[in-house]
Formats: structure tokens, C-alpha cells, sequence
């Protein structure tokens, strides 16, 4: 089956008005997406559910965390099971910035993982090097070790959950040896790091690109033609 080309909007700890989210989803509500994309937008998530009822029933949320319990006393963690309760189809896990800024391990990305995919819901699951580890030639090892405490958990079927957003598209050859052939050639690997309107085409006509995940450029209005990224290749 074909990788349908996914886009998502990592909105981080953004907007900061609800002024700003309005006009965010005004934007997307109003554009002519592309009907052959997967459209996820992962806003604070404060704004999940408000955002989740404005928007338009083909763009689907996701939050940018979730612990791994199910419930309990784990203050600031929100659980698996609760964003199912929330009609929340998908959650981003492993985020560079979680694994830098708040020490996130890989084996506890994996466990969240197992968690998520437990509880019901999809996984945007980001792996990737830091610069120093890029310019040290060590990315394939870090991305690789990052992997392994996941490919560890998840059994082959789950591996249908799960979008991978790297910085560098070159993991389908690691998921074929570590995994299976069949799960390498069926999940989506996306493309994520200072995506733009600018050059979403390089990138979405790369092979191995299934789609981006998009920071800063998704709170623009430009974010519409990085989701038609694929349709505006086509005409041209
Ligand atoms: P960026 O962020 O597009 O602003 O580089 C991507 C991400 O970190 O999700």
C-alpha cells in the first residue's frame, strides 16, 4: 500500500493568545488541502480540545507528549488513556527538544511508545542527532541507538502506528534489518528541521520524504502550501 504523504504542524509552545490560535485555524479551516494528506496539527495542550472542535474534520490533532502511566500522581504528566478519553488521535514523543531540554532517554521515549500504542493512540515518534553529534559523522549510531529501545518494544503489527520524524530519511535500510522488510517499505518516515514553503518541494520529491513535520512555518499561513507540497509537484 502507498505511504500516504503526512504533514504535521509542531506548534510548540505556541501560540501564546487565543486571538493568534483563531486566526491559525481560520487559515487552515478556509485553505484547499490537499484531500491525499494526512493533516495533524499538535498545538499546546491546553488548546487540544477548543482546537479539535474548530477545526475542520479532515485536520486531525496531536498532543506534543504524554507520560507513560495511565493515571496517578504524576503532577504536569497527562496520560495515553486520557488523550483517547479526549478524542485525541495522536501524540509526538521524543521530540529533540524533550530529549535535550528535558532529558528524555530513549528507552523512556520506547516506554511512552509501547504506552501510547497501548492505550489506542498514533505515534510521531522523532529521532535525530544533535549538530555536535551530525558534525562528529555519528548520526547513524545516535539515531540508530535511539531506535533500539523501540524496535525492542513494539511488536511488527504496532509499527502501523507509527510515523517517524528524523532529521535524516536514511533509517527505512535500519528498520528492514532490525524489523521486518515489509514494515520498512510501510511506514512513514517524514521529514523534520526548519521545513519551509521554500523548500518543501526539494524535500517532498526526495524518495525516501513520506512528509514533514513542520515547527515555526506551521504557525504562518505558508503552512497550506507545505501540505499541498506533493499536489503542487504534480502539476508541475
Ligand atoms: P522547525 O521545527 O520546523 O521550526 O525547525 C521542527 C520541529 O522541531 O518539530
Amino acid at each position: 500500500m502507498a505511504r500516504k504523504f503526512f504533514v504535521g504542524g509542531n506548534f510548540k509552545m505556541n501560540p501564546t493568545s487565543r486571538e493568534q490560535k483563531k486566526a491559525l485555524v481560520k487559515v487552515l479551516n478556509e485553505a484547499d488541502l490537499d484531500p491525499n494528506v494526512e493533516v495533524v496539527i499538535a498545538p499546546p495542550a491546553i488548546y487540544l480540545i477548543p482546537l479539535q472542535d474548530l477545526l475542520r474534520k479532515e485536520v486531525q490533532v496531536a498532543a506534543q507528549n504524554c507520560y507513560f502511566k495511565s493515571s496517578g500522581a504524576f503532577t504536569g504528566e497527562i496520560s495515553p488513556a486520557q488523550l483517547v478519553d479526549a478524542g485525541v488521535p495522536y501524540v509526538i514523543l521524543g521530540h529533540s527538544e524533550r530529549r535535550t531540554l528535558f532529558h528524555e532517554t530513549s528507552e523512556l521515549v520506547a516506554q511512552k511508545t509501547r504506552a501510547a500504542i497501548d492505550a489506542g493512540l498514533r505515534v510521531i515518534l522523532c529521532v535525530g542527532e544533535t549538530l555536535a553529534e551530525r558534525e562528529a559523522e555519528r548520526t547513524k549510531e545516535v539515531v540508530e541507538a535511539q531506535l533500539a529501545p523501540v524496535v525492542a518494544t513494539l511488536k511488527k503489527d504496532d509499527w502501523e502506528k507509527v510515523v517517524i520524524a528524523p532529521a535524516h530519511a536514511d533509517i527505512r535500510a535500519f528498520l528492514a534489518s532490525a524489523v521486518a522488510p515489509e514494515v520498512a517499505e510501510s511506514v512513514r518516515i517524514i521529514y523534520g528541521g526548519s521545513v519551509t514553503a521554500a523548500n518543501s518541494k526539494e524535500l517532498g520529491s526526495q524518495k525516501d520524504v513520506d512528509g514533514f513535520l513542520v515547527g515555526g512555518a506551521s504557525l504562518k499561513p505558508e503552512f497550506v502550501d507545505i501540505i499541498n507540497t506533493k499536489r503542487a509537484l504534480a502539476s508541475s
